[in-house]
């Protein structure tokens, strides 16, 4: 493939660092890449910083506030081919999700929430219907897509600022400023040097949160990034994420199995049914922050999810497999 080898070599510009998480977690990229080089020239808002062979000007804003997007979803179909069959795993997907919104899909494992949300992230490009993020069809992975996985696939042989600015300068004062920010938004506070290995795996969690958040996201897309933790760290990740996405202003699209999880974090949650992936239920939470877990309407909530959950599917006359 174009993008292994550029990446091997170095070569990371923009869309790269989602691709080189990709190879990384298939086993694909294993060894070190080399490091960047020096910024090469200032310029007035940014500063121009070597990317291999390409020149990028990069600049953070002053205020933590970022772009917020929309996203439009409409009669979204996808199908795997595998041995001459064709599976079918998400049918007539429809979502209008607005900015700065948290939207939670839960459903059944194989129901399709992962292959959904990489679409959404361009990593996955070969669908039918529409997916536009501001109006734009998505076409690839970029910068301003963030994606954290339920592994955090953080680069062994970097420490944690360089894993958050693998594909930025760390020499660059903007970056380092923006990366001991994000650190400390992360609560990692003294552990800038730390290698991913020396990390529990809800610090190495909270890397790949602050590494996703460092590319300024219009939309942060989580998929069961707390599955593999235990409940007392992922509490506190949950919240951890609410303070983000309070102070960041972005559209967050996360995935989950566990329904409290969704209560918890979501203005909207959507039940997906399995085999076809289809949209079931979407709930809107109106409940204000932070939430009380004990507190009765939290509980109507759960309670209505869980019900739709285990629903029986309606029959879908149209859909043959
Ligand atoms: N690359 C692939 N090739 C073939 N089938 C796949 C591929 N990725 C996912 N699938 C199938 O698509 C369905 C949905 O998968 P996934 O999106 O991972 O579900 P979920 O995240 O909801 O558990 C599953 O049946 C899975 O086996
Ligand atoms: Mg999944």
């Amino acid at each position: 493939m174009y993008d292994i080898e550029n990446i091997r070599k170095g070569l990371f510009p923009d869309k790269y660092l989602l691709l080189a998480l990709e190879y990384m977690s298939t086993g694909q990229l294993e060894t070190p890449f080399p490091r960047f080089a020096p910024p090469r020239s200032m310029h007035k808002d940014g500063v121009s910083i070597l990317m291999g062979t390409r020149q990028r000007n990069i600049s953070f804003s002053r205020r933590r506030v970022m772009a917020s997007a929309a996203l439009h979803i409409q009669n979204l179909n996808k199908g795997f081919h595998t041995n001459g069959n064709v599976t079918h795993v998400l049918n007539r997907i429809g979502l209008t999700i607005n900015e700065n919104e948290f939207i939670t899909f839960i459903g059944p494992s194989g129901c399709g929430k992962s292959t959904l949300l990489r679409i959404v992230a361009g990593l996955d490009q070969a669908y039918d219907g529409t997916v536009e993020i501001n109006g734009k069809q998505v076409t690839g992975p970029s910068r301003d897509k963030g994606f954290i996985f339920q592994e955090h696939r953080l680069f062994p042989w970097l420490t944690v600022e360089e894993n958050l600015a693998a594909d930025y300068n760390l020499k660059d004062p903007k970056v380092r400023t923006k990366v001991s920010e994000l650190i400390k938004t992360v609560r990692l506070t003294g552990f800038e040097k730390a290698y991913p290995k020396q990390l529990s795996g809800g610090m190495a969690q909270r890397v790949a949160i602050a590494r996703a958040l460092l590319r300024n996201p219009q939309v942060l897309l989580l998929d069961e990034p707390f599955g593999a933790l235990d409940a007392f760290t992922r509490s506190h990740l949950q919240e951890v994420l609410l303070d983000v996405w309070r102070e960041n202003q972005t559209t967050v699209l996360f995935v989950t199995h566990d329904i409290d999880e969704a209560v918890f974090l979501s203005n909207k949650v959507v039940v997906l049914d399995a085999r076809p992936g289809t949209v079931k239920a979407t709930f809107q939470i109106d409940l204000p922050y932070p939430r009380n877990r004990t507190n009765h309407s939290f509980q109507q909530y759960r309670l209505g999810i869980l019900e739709a959950l285990e629903a029986p599917r309606q029959t879908d006359n149209d859909w043959e497999i």
